[in-house]
């Protein structure tokens, strides 16, 4: 034998020199829902330890999540049912509450990264990402409003709108409308690979945002799909798109890696609700260890290729990489 591989393996600190990969809180993008209100801190039954905050909350929440390391937020709202319509009128609202939020967090955490959703579906009355004629989710309309939606955001002092809502040009049409209003340092981070999975539930219960017919088979990607998403991964890279989105994470490394592979921008890959809720839920059981499973997870996500991880782990993984040993 000249090569015993078991050599790299034989101790703690012989295992730590080789490691390939390392977590650490600044890869992390936490997710975080907001609710109107004050002083209200509401668990989502789907999403064990998970919880819609008011702003009030929230911002302090993110303060204790900054001083761990963590060094960005995607912020959503869960918006009243009186305000939802067919045209994404409160989406563009500069007084709603996700403007509000955007102002508030930037106030108190300057240094935070902000970055927002872009969809339509929080505030439609049809629970669709875009507008609704007849049994069509129509793309054209549609870009328009996530156009003046982004730029809102960005006059609200985000730094990066996060579309996710899988229509044609809507990149394209994003960086257009920011460039014209002045908007020179706001980002867009794509998500460019979208699938139509299940794994998005608990999400939509947590901001009651399922769609009220069908699916979002016609904008979201067939899982089936691989080619397709490199696809519209490179058209978002055209248009104009700073960091790359895969979404899910954990059921779709192998579409991460291939992204990676193929583009020069960062790439996040977003762990979404339904597959953090399964890791709670086996852990309750009492079927795996939930913190074993958790960095396991989010390793095997930056293994694949993702420089950045949304999910919503990312406070206590950071507690965890910042506990002195
Ligand atoms: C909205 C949006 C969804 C998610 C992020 N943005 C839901 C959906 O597309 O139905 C899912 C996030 C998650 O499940 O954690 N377009």
């Amino acid at each position: 034998m000249n090569r015993r591989n078991r050599i790299l393996r034989q101790s703690s600190g012989v295992r730590e020199l080789v490691k390939e990969t390392r977590l650490h809180p600044s890869d992390f993008i936490l997710p975080v829902f907001i609710t109107e209100g004050e002083n209200k801190k509401e668990e989502i039954s789907s999403m064990p330890d998970f919880y819609r905050y008011s702003l009030d909350l929230a911002v302090k929440e993110l303060q204790e999540c900054y001083k761990l390391g963590i060094r960005c937020a995607l912020l959503f709202v869960k918006v009243p049912d009186a305000l939802k319509d067919n045209e994404g009128k409160e989406a563009v609202n500069e007084q709603g509450l996700m403007h509000r939020s955007i102002r508030a967090i930037k106030k108190a955490l300057p240094d935070l990264v902000v970055m927002t959703d872009v969809a339509l579906d929080p505030y439609s009355s049809y629970g669709h990402d875009g507008i609704v004629e007849g049994d069509q989710i129509v793309n054209d309309k549609t870009v328009e409003v996530l156009a003046r939606m982004s730029v809102s955001h960005a006059r609200a002092g985000a730094d990066f709108v996060a579309p996710s809502d899988m229509m044609d040009g809507r990149i394209a049409a994003i960086r257009e409308a920011l460039e014209k209003e002045g908007f020179h340092r706001t980002g867009i981070m794509s998500y460019a690979a979208k699938y139509a999975s299940c794994f998005y539930g608990p999400f939509r219960d947590a901001l009651d945002s399922a769609p009220g017919f069908g699916d979002k088979k016609t904008y979201q990607m067939d899982p089936s799909n691989r080619h397709e998403a490199l696809k519209e991964v490179l058209m978002d890279v055209n248009e104009g798109a700073d960091i790359i989105m895969v979404k899910p994470a954990h059921a779709y490394l192998d579409v991460i890696r291939e992204t990676k592979n193929s583009v020069h921008l960062p790439v996040s890959a977003y762990h979404v609700s339904g597959e953090y809720s399964m890791i709670k839920a086996a852990a309750k059981a009492g079927y795996l260890n939930e913190e074993q499973a958790m960095m396991e997870v989010l390793t095997s996500i930056k293994r694949a290729g993702a420089d950045l991880i949304a999910t919503y782990f990312a406070k206590a993984a950071a507690q965890l990489l910042t506990r002195t040993k």
